[in-house]
Order: C-alpha cells, then structure tokens, then sequence
C-alpha cells in the first residue's frame, strides 16, 4: 500500500495525530488517536472482503488502499473541533483533501473519500455504499459492551455495540 506507506511517513501526519492522542489522554470517552483509525481500516476491509468473497467478486486493487486512507484520514479534524469548534467531519474532509495531494492520490479517486470523512457520522444510513461501509466500521470499532463509560455515554442503545464485530 504505497499511498498508505506515504501517509504514515508524512512527519506533518504523525505530529497531528500524536498531538490529538495527547490532547485526548484523559479523555474518558472513546479516543481518536492510531488504534482508532486502524480499528476502522480493519474492519472495514473485512467487511469489504468478506461482502466480495460471498458474491464471488473480485475487488479492485485500489479498494484496500483507499478503505485505509479514509479510516487513518477520517477523524483527523477532532483537534480542530476541540480547539476551534468546527465539526471534525468538515475539518477532517479540509485535511483529507490536503494530505491526499501531498501524497499524491489519483486526483479522480479523491471523491469518495472525501464524502466518507463528511459523512461519517451519525446513524443513518445514507445512499452511498463506500460512505456506509465506513460509518458501518466506525461505528463496529467500538468496544462498548466493555466500557466503564456505557451509561454515560450519549450514544443511543441501539447504536452502543453489545458484541465484537462478526
Ligand atoms: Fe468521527
Ligand atoms: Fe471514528
């Protein structure tokens, strides 16, 4: 995965995200630092996988890259919520946008990533499978029947995940 590669060894990538893994330290709630976003590739490409594999269908070889960038991309802008209000799925899309180019991703394969980051949060489901595969994984990533959390969190019942993704 030569993008992903690129991404992990931008210096200006890994400072952002040590420093919202700082910022979030002794946050109580679900965190958004490197396990999170990997959390989120995973199954997603499982996912994704596993839908391919039923349906006897062949993926593309730019699917698991782009399943990776979207989810080491997608909660970016959380230190910009945190520190200047913006919603981090708009945040996040801003610097999507610019480290994909730093990157150098095909500029016609932007798209999609960029409306997963702006539509990733929330419940409902919405008309675009590639967006709905990563809010599916976002949402499966979190550990919630093992949470000190749970009955504080504002994550409805239905939402809060009673096992492991299967
Ligand atoms: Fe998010
Ligand atoms: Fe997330």
């Amino acid at each position: 995965m030569r993008y992903v590669e690129r991404l992990l060894q931008d210096i200006e990538y890994v400072t952002l995200v040590k420093k919202q893994e700082e910022a979030e330290a002794d946050r109580r709630f679900c965190r958004h630092g490197l396990s999170h976003f990997l959390d989120v590739a995973r199954i997603a490409w499982i996912m994704c996988f596993e839908e391919a594999a039923k349906e006897h269908r062949m993926l593309d070889g730019w699917k698991k890259e782009q399943i990776y960038l979207t989810a080491l991309l997608h909660d970016l802008g959380r230190l910009a919520e945190r520190k200047e209000g913006i919603p981090h799925h708009q945040a996040g899309a801003d610097l999507a946008k610019y480290f994909l180019k730093k990157i150098d991703w095909p500029l016609d394969k932007q798209q999609e990533i960029l409306n997963a980051i702006q539509g990733h949060r929330g419940e409902e489901k919405l008309n675009n499978e590639f967006t709905n595969l990563i809010k599916k994984a976002d949402n499966k990533s979190r550990n919630c029947f093992f949470c000190d959390m749970q009955e504080a969190c504002n994550w409805n019942c239905e939402r809060k995940n009673k096992t492991i993704q299967s």
